[in-house]
């Protein structure tokens, strides 16, 4: 089976662009692959988070996670930091790391962007310690929303760096979506894509009521219509159709498509009709995690036996590596 390696920052509630970009593509994966999901707490403290938040954090993602569909049966559930061989590794891969091309990282100038007096090194080598994760499992695909594309292509490079200098270990991964092209969901206010730092009221979380995901819907950004047939559509009314064209039926789509080519089309009960099948895609995900997110015995379960079977794999790679540089002595 070929390898898969993904994971998410617990850095709050997951949203769509989470499920939509990365999920939905470890519940297909785990059935055929050799699948190993992870939540990266180590990623997340380059923002400092608070200690219990962090914690709590971890333990949503994981519920949440599973709640959608991704069996810690079939797929290797873990928690990155369960995993001490990723940091050795990660020490190793900094050194095939330039700092310039990492301070070229679009994640990184934006970081810079938007905290400029948190700019700390673990920032900078993020895309190091990605790529470590990455390729810890000697993984092939990595499925990711395509905010995540600069990163993957960055991986290629390092792995590649390595496999010259000591011989070849690392495959190259590649990024991964079933669709074919990356998945970008878009936020509700027609701002760029859906992300948990940015405008909370634009992101619908899986964790949001229904009465919330109504409210937030309702709010997307829309105009009075287009005043002729065929008209160009604006991208915040493309984006709607988008989220539409996740959680809708082709025929409800179809409908609305029509309609705005007819330019008769009315926003207010297409935005009625989005946020009902929002409310049925999601209200059913909350309920689960919620009760998954109180289990606290099985979590540990789920964490434990998630670090030993990443162990084993981590380890395998990690004897190669210290073989190869010289370090087995
Ligand atoms: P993170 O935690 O920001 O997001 C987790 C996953 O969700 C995807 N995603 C989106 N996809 C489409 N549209 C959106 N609006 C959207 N927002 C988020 C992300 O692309 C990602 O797949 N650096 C990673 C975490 C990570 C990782 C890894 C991923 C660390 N090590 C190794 C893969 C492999 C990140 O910050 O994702």
């Amino acid at each position: 089976k070929e390898i898969v390696v993904s994971g998410i920052r617990p850095t709050g509630f997951l949203h769509l662009g989470n499920y939509f970009g990365a999920i939905r593509n470890y519940i297909r994966m785990q059935e055929d692959f050799d699948c190993y999901f992870f939540v990266a707490d180590w990623h997340s403290l380059t923002t400092h988070p608070d200690t219990r938040e962090l914690q709590d954090s971890v333990l949503r993602v994981l519920a949440e996670n599973i709640a959608a569909g991704l069996d810690p049966e079939k797929a290797c559930l873990y928690v990155q930091s369960t995993v001490p061989e990723i940091a050795e590794l990660y020490l190793h891969i900094n050194m095939m790391a330039y700092k310039g091309e990492l301070e070229k990282t679009a994640t990184f100038k934006e970081k810079v962007r938007q905290h400029p007096d948190n700019v700390n090194a673990g920032l900078l080598t993020y895309p190091v310690l990605m790529a470590t994760d990455i390729i810890i499992h000697r993984a092939k695909y990595v499925p990711v929303g395509k905010d995540q594309e600069q990163h993957l292509e960055m991986t290629r490079n390092f792995a590649q760096r390595f496999n010259h200098r000591y011989g070849e270990l690392f495959p190259e991964p590649q990024a991964f979506n079933f669709g074919a092209e990356l998945v970008k969901v878009p936020s509700l206010d027609g701002a760029g894509k859906m992300s948990k730092s940015e405008n909370q009221m634009a992101t619908l979380y899986l964790a949001d009521d229904d009465d919330m995901i109504r409210k937030k819907v309702m709010k997307a950004k829309t105009d009075s219509g287009p005043t002729e047939p065929n008209s160009e559509m604006p991208d915040y009314i493309q984006n709607l159709f988008q989220l539409m064209s996740f959680v809708s039926e082709e025929s409800t789509i179809q409908k609305f498509r029509d309609d705005f080519n007819g330019a008769n089309i009315r926003y207010g009960d297409m935005k009625k009709q989005l946020a009902e099948d929002m409310v049925k895609f999601i209200s059913p995900i909350r309920a689960k995690a919620e009760g998954i997110y109180n289990d606290r015995a099985y979590l540990k379960q789920v964490i434990e036996k998630g670090a030993e079977k990443a162990r084993v794999s981590a380890k395998a790679t990690i004897e190669k590596v210290r073989e190869l540089v010289g370090l087995n002595y």
